[in-house]
């Protein structure tokens, strides 16, 4: 039995000092110390020891079972420390690796235009509304003066969900909601999609943007139209550039005007961008018909105000000079990267 013991106490030492992980230790454990193990199947053997020598025996079990237990501890603390440190190694992260790169997005040039429209317009004290893409014949035709079988109506044919309900072909329609739900002083811009029954070409497309301005007070008179309109464009292309009222007609206002721009790509000169003529056209305005405003209850004696609308698409191609209107909504990347 004490060769037994020495033997066993000897081959663990052995084999803990080979052990790599505390897997591999605990099975050991169990195998020598379990109740199956090797160390409890001598203990069971104490029985048959004669009594005399049991003293002497007992205190040596005693001795290899602390001796056991304390070098498998010993072991458990020493691969502990062991497979901690190889854990923190493999968590750890290395500060000074170069990270991926991520790629940068960039606004798009509408957005850009857009955000600087509503930046100079609030900036003159505009309040910014938005009003629905699928609208109401009522505000989109009528209350502009546009009724049914009105020939102006040709010219914005639209995209009919039913006979009362169409896609808006302009913001003009959010300037008749917000005068039939407010009282004057009204001082607004709408920018927002609009559709038309076009066909895609360099300049159409059958989804498109606007922005809509309307003014609304007492004495609004047409000198404030274009105090309002020359700033837009100074602040938009620049302070060399003047603006052009051209007599037109839109049933909404009266008198009306369309206004065309120094062209910012020859200063006037005349270049194949204005067709040699030194001007481009932007925009629609005039001063809102007495008969809209009574339509939707203002008072037409009390009150006077103004109105424009102009395409952002427009407005994007002519300050980056874009050849064909497409490149705005084919998300090619190679377009879209220039304007960082
Ligand atoms: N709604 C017009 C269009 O889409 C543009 C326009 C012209 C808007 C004159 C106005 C205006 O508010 O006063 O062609």
């Amino acid at each position: 039995m004490r060769e037994q013991l020495e033997n066993i106490l000897s081959r663990v030492q052995a084999e803990l000092s080979a052990i790599q992980d505390t897997g591999a230790l605990e099975q050991l454990r169990v195998k020598v110390m379990g109740k199956k193990g090797e160390f409890t199947a001598i203990l069971r053997g104490m029985g048959q020891i004669p009594a005399d020598q049991r003293p002497a025996m007992g205190q040596m079990v005693n001795e290899v079972r602390n001796k056991l237990e304390s070098a498998i501890e010993e072991a458990r603390i020493r691969l502990g420390l062991i497979e901690k440190e190889a854990r923190l190694k493999q968590e750890a992260i290395d500060v000074t690796l170069p990270g991926t790169s991520r790629c940068r997005g960039s606004l798009h040039p509408m957005s850009i235009v857009l955000d600087d429209l509503l930046d100079i317009f609030t900036g003159m004290g505009f309040e910014v509304v938005e009003g629905p893409e699928v609208e109401y014949d009522h505000y989109n035709f009528e209350l502009l003066n546009l009724p049914k079988h009105h020939p102006a109506r040709d010219a914005q044919d639209t995209f009919y969900i039913d006979d009362n309900i169409v896609l808006r072909t302009h913001t003009s329609p959010v300037q008749a909601r917000i005068m039939t739900t407010r009282k004057p002083p009204i001082r607004i811009v709408c920018p927002g999609r609009v559709y038309r029954a076009d066909e895609v070409d360099a300049t159409h497309s059958p989804v498109f943007h606007q922005i809509e301005g309307l003014v609304i007070d007492e004495d609004i008179s047409i000198g404030d139209l274009k105090g309002t309109l020359d700033t837009f464009a100074h602040r938009l292309y620049g302070p060399g550039v003047t603006t052009r009222f051209r007599p037109s007609f839109f049933p909404f206002t009266e008198p009306s005007a369309e206004v065309d721009l120094t062209c910012a790509n020859c200063d006037g000169a005349g270049c194949k961008m204005c067709k040699g003529t030194g001007w481009i056209e932007v925009l629609g305005s005039g001063m809102v018909n007495p008969k809209v405003l009574e339509m939707c209850g203002i008072d037409s004696k009390k009150y006077t105000g103004f109105a424009f609308g102009m395409g952002i698409e427009r407005l994007a191609i002519l300050r980056y000079n874009i050849p064909d209107m497409r490149y705005l909504y084919e998300n090619d990347l190679r377009f879209l990267k220039q304007f960082r």
